[in-house]
């Protein structure tokens, strides 16, 4: 039985590996799974390649390794000094620190270790073939269960050249071995196993989530403790245990002790979902009828991708960008330049561009609920949470798979394969097109079809799984873009039909399926964006749309029109953005010292997209605490401590350390080095579709040229030609 139950909860956490596990033994290598007989040098695939459309977009071609492959890391060096830590130079820190004095005789743990990054000057002037700059590890680290320390480790020197003792409120990003042990300190409690039997659920079959307890300021037990709130479902009879929640048992346990503190236990009289055919595994779905309406899909790729990744750089089109993966923010994207057409020029656009924060706020006030307002990048690590990908169904075929090294709370690396993917998409669309009508008797057709390079990886933080990709067009625009999935955190209640609700009752949410609430949420996902338009100094403006009522000295039988109304931000709060529909504006991040030929000053703009804005009271903790969503932009003036929009420590931290903070002190950023924070919100009211699992739903917003470019850079761009591509057969047509 004790057997039993560490495998369940094993299970809960390395899930995402062994689904990956699943996924090898059913794919034992791609080359062998052709789907479609596409032999290049045979008649039925005619292979003639456009030399034109090569010669215009630089072509980077290298075989990928199989992505089912494992690569070895333990010889990895870093070669760009933005390189994440290697497996050899984790261990160097580890070595290090053991020796540490304050360390020697504590017990502590990692929470995190990552690369300290050279002050941005430094890397901007680095070329490939210059030697490194000091290689220095950030890490944060628990002592004694009672505080947490913030050290540099030079590894160069082998010192420590930086020691602060709880610098700000808060906890660290919780550690993977912290949430376990979290969701095992139940099962020592009596109370626990007591409540567990008497709701008929066996322990084997109990399946706990660690879901980080937020702060709520009044509750006297929150003080001074690292606290987790730990739910648990039945996993009897499906996999998808998340839907068969023991509904209002809520265990609080002390994360440094591994403890149980106290068990609310306020649901005794609602039944436990049955959880019936709610398994989503497609080896143990019970298919009624012929479901496979779609025959195999696949771009064709005849002579493989057209970028190239040499260690963590990446060249694609005009494009070429530094891209690493991050225990913290999951994807972190460096020194995006585009090559302009015009002059082949590399053209400086982002310096850098991640996922800085999220927040999760659950819209249920009661006992088993109120808490759950996830900010999930600095409580539970977005990086640690992303699960390896599935080749072919989460990336498409010829994608390049980017493992991440991360570390353990013993501050032991490990590989977690296949974390990252690179691939060129093709969706049909179309880049740009003109097609003459009849009436001017000129006969053109021109059109281009649209291919993107796209970055993506997913995190699964327990229940939810959010896709984060970062799509960079060839002309110029980069689509940093959300999609939700995975499943819905649900709630147990007595009623199976909406007919027995009373009138006056309120769910929270809607009825899915017998004695199963999905609670309404919403999502916010914010990105730190430091823009560097053709260098350093940048400004913000906003050019709002007014309507301009006509005067009769203008002489025109229209009334109004819409006039552009350019305002330059000179500080921060005069760029504190909330989006109106009715009044209008873009966003211009430009370079005043940089000017087309025609004299506009060269930008980006930002185009908002999936605007939901959070309308909670600004006064309501997890509302302070999340202060960043409060606005949809913000900007800020450089500043390298300023990454994390929640705070450096996000766990039951109290909002004395967000962007709304700091942004607070209204610093100058008028021509300055900015950055630019973007906001993308979803509004969730769960639907039966939902149940039980969810079709993904994405939003992106974008970073637009705008007056960057003399012109349009894609004008020159061929169109594709039959003879471009091979024709593949499919295998068995008789055709
Ligand atoms: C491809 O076609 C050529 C010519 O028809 C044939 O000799 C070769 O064996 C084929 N290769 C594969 C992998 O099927
Ligand atoms: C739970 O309690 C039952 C009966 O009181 C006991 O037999 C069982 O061993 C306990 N299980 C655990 C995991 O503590
Ligand atoms: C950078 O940000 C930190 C945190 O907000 C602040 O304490 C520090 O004074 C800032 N530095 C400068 C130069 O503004």
């Amino acid at each position: 039985m004790e057997h039993r139950n560490f495998l369940r909860f094993f299970f809960l956490f390395f899930s995402g590996a062994l689904a990956l596990l699943v996924t090898w033994l059913h794919f034992p290598s791609l080359s062998d799974t052709q789907l479609l007989d596409c032999n290049l040098s045979s008649d039925s695939c005619s292979s003639h390649y456009s030399r034109f459309f090569r010669s215009k977009l630089p072509t980077f071609i290298k075989k990928n390794p199989s992505p089912t492959r494992r690569r070895d890391h333990h010889n990895d060096t870093p070669r760009h000094p933005l390189d994440p830590l290697t497996i050899h130079e984790f261990n160097q820190v580890r070595s290090i620190l053991s020796r540490y004095p304050l360390l020697k005789s504590s017990s502590y743990i990692f929470n995190s270790i990552t690369l300290e990054e050279p002050p941005k000057k430094l890397v901007k002037q680095w070329k490939p073939g210059d030697p490194l700059f000091p290689r220095k590890a950030s890490v944060i680290a628990r002592v004694n269960g009672a505080s947490t320390v913030l050290l540099t480790v030079d590894l160069s020197t082998q010192q420590v050249t930086r020691h602060e003792v709880d610098p700000v409120s808060g906890y660290p990003t919780m550690t993977v071995e912290d949430m376990v042990g979290a969701t095992y300190a139940p099962l020592k409690s009596f109370e626990f196993n007591r409540t567990i039997t008497a709701r008929g659920v066996k322990m084997a079959d109990v399946a706990c989530l660690p879901v980080s307890s937020g702060w709520y300021g009044k509750i006297k037990e929150e003080q001074n403790l690292r606290l987790i709130k730990v739910q648990c479902y039945s996993s009897e009879g499906t996999a998808n245990f998340y839907m068969r929640p023991i509904e209002g048992l809520t265990v609080l346990v002390d994360m440094d002790k591994q403890e149980v503190v106290s068990i609310s236990d306020k649901g005794r009289n609602i039944p436990i979902p049955n959880g019936i055919d709610t398994d989503y595994r497609y080896s143990v779905q019970k298919l009624r009828g012929k479901l496979d309406l779609l025959n195999p899909i696949s771009l064709e790729q005849p002579k493989g991708p057209s970028f190239t990744i040499d260690g963590n750089l990446v060249k694609w089109a005009n494009w070429e960008f530094h891209l690493k993966p991050d225990p913290r923010a999951g994807v972190v994207i460096s020194q995006a330049k585009f090559r302009d057409p015009e002059t082949s020029k590399l053209r400086e656009v982002m310096y850098k561009g991640f996922t800085s924060e999220l927040f999760v706020p659950y819209m249920d006030p009661t006992d088993a609920w109120y808490f759950k307002t996830y900010m999930d990048a600095g409580e539970y690590g977005f990086g640690l949470q992303a699960m390896s990908l599935d080749p072919l169904n989460d990336c498409p075929r010829h994608a390049y798979y980017m493992d991440g090294v991360l570390t353990s709370a013993d501050g032991t690396p490990y590989v977690r394969p296949n974390m990252i993917c690179v691939f060129e998409s093709y969706a049909g669309d179309i880049a740009w097109r003109h097609v003459e009508c009849p009436i001017t008797d000129l006969q053109i057709t021109e059109a281009r079809p649209k291919v993107t390079l796209v970055v993506r990886m997913a995190a699964a933080v327990a229940n939810y799984d959010y896709i984060m990709d970062w799509e960079f067009q060839t002309d110029g625009l980069i689509r940093p873009k959300v999609g939700l999935s995975g499943i819905l955190m649900v709630k147990g209640t007595p009623y199976d039909h909406t007919n027995q609700i009373p009138p006056q009752e309120y769910l929270y949410g809607t009825l899915l399926a017998d004695n199963l609430i999905g609670v309404i949420h919403d999502h916010y996902i914010t990105y730190r964006l430091d823009m560097d338009i053709d260098g350093e100094p940048n400004s913000f403006v906003k050019v709002n749309l007014k309507r301009h009522q006509t005067s009769p000295e203008e002489d025109s039988p229209r009334r109004s029109y819409l006039k552009a109304v350019r305002k330059v931000a000179k500080t921060e709060k005069d760029a504190e953005i909330r989006l109106k529909l009715y009044d209008p504006s873009e966003f211009h991040v430009i370079n005043p010292n940089k000017k087309t030929k025609v004299g506009n000053p060269v930008g980006y703009k930002v185009v908002p997209g999936g605007t939901a804005a959070t309308l909670l009271d600004p006064e309501d903790p997890p509302q302070k605490r999340a202060a960043f969503t409060n606005n949809q932009i913000w900007v800020t003036p450089y500043n390298e401590t300023e990454q994390w929009a929640g705070g450096l420590f996000v766990y039951q931290s109290q909002g004395d350390d967000t962007l709304q903070v700091w942004a607070n002190r209204d610093r100058e950023i008028e021509n300055k080095d900015i950055v630019v924070w973007y906001t993308i919100g979803f509004h969730h009211i769960p639907c039966q579709e939902d149940y039980p699992i969810m079709p993904t739903v994405s939003s992106s917003f974008d970073l637009k040229p705008v007056n960057f470019f003399e012109r349009n850079p894609i004008f020159r761009m061929p169109p594709t030609f039959e003879d471009d591509l091979p024709v593949c057969k499919p295998r068995d047509s008789s055709a």
